[in-house]
């Protein structure tokens, strides 16, 4: 199933409009690339990997789309104000910017930046990219940041982010899809003009996430991925079918701005994603951290 089909999108022309979509070398952000690219859109491949960037920028020039890979380490400050710079060089505005990139690691460690790594990935650089590019997103534009529903198993503890003692791989990827869901509607209520919304893609056990996960995880994913679709009742899904809700917010008309979404519906998330005191203190953390302080 294309994600453009399930998502109900396959009619909208997105002829003349410029996507970026972050972590798109692989899994969902790969699959949403490629819908966005059918529908017409030019797009910002972005991932580490130059060769996979560039064989889905072939498979997009394959569908008449107007491609380009563009290379940043998510875990590195430096490389994603060196990602916005090139945003801005090689386009005249963003219409659409899918923050997908994710990871999740099984033993902790802490960046550069002074703060634990899946945070960083997960959650800091979508938010240095994103309040980087401020100017540059149109104001009729879109900031879809891909979330999870374990953002409910999430808890924001701000002491807990600066060390890597006593990490949990699950917490620590459930806190930061919690900060993914709080930064669309802290982004929302602040920028005048482009709409921000979260969402859980799925459940896809086959995908490269669980790659840094301990052997149990690994083998148990393996599983499930093993399972035909219709035995788990849709629970379990391809990167293809995860894909259809991301792809929905970036071409779907309009959105319900600061939502979280899952299955192309707006749902109640978690009740810390929706303190906005907590929204906002996360905001201004993430700028301190950004700014060195
Ligand atoms: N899989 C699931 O069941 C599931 C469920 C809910 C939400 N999600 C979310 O969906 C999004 C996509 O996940 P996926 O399942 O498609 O995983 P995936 O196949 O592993 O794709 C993740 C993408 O992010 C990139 N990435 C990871 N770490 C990076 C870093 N440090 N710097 C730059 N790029 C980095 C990867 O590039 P590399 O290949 O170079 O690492 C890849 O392109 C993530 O935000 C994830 O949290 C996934």
């Amino acid at each position: 199933m294309r994600p453009e089909d399930g998502a109900s999108v396959h009619h909208r022309d997105l002829t003349g409009t410029t996507a970026l979509v972050t972590g798109a070398t692989s899994g969902v952000g790969r699959e949403v690339a490629l819908a966005l690219g059918r529908l017409g859109a030019r797009v910002l491949v972005h991932g580490r990997d130059r060769d996979r960037g560039e064989a889905v920028a072939d498979e997009l020039r394959a569908v008449g789309a107007d491609p380009l890979f563009l290379r940043a380490d998510f875990a590195d400050l430096d490389a994603l104000a060196g990602l916005a710079d090139e945003v801005r060089e090689h386009t005249d505005g963003l219409d659409v910017l899918v923050n997908n990139a994710g990871t999740h690691f099984d033993e902790g460690w802490v960046t550069d930046a002074g703060v634990e790594a899946t945070f960083h990935v997960n959650h800091l650089a979508p938010f240095a990219l994103t309040t980087r590019l401020r100017d540059h997103v149109a104001d009729d534009g879109r900031v879809v940041t891909v979330a999870s529903e374990v953002h409910r198993r999430g808890d924001l503890v701000f002491e807990e982010l600066r060390t890597s003692e006593d990490y949990d791989g699950f917490a620590a990827y459930g806190r930061s899809k919690l900060a993914n869901v709080l930064f669309a509607r802290e982004l929302d209520r602040r920028w005048d003009g482009p709409e921000a919304v979260a969402c859980h893609p799925g459940f896809v056990p086959a995908s490269g996430l669980w790659r840094h996960s301990s052997l149990p995880v690994r083998a148990a994913m393996t599983v499930f991925s093993l399972v035909p679709r219709p035995l788990t009742f849709g629970r379990v899904d391809t990167a293809a079918s995860a894909a259809v809700t991301p792809t929905f917010l970036a071409a779907v008309d309009a959105v319900d701005g600061g939502a979280y979404y899952r299955d192309c519906e707006p749902v109640t998330p978690s009740e810390q994603a929706r303190d906005d005191d907590l929204a906002a203190r996360l905001w201004t953390y993430s700028e301190d951290v950004v700014a060195g302080r």
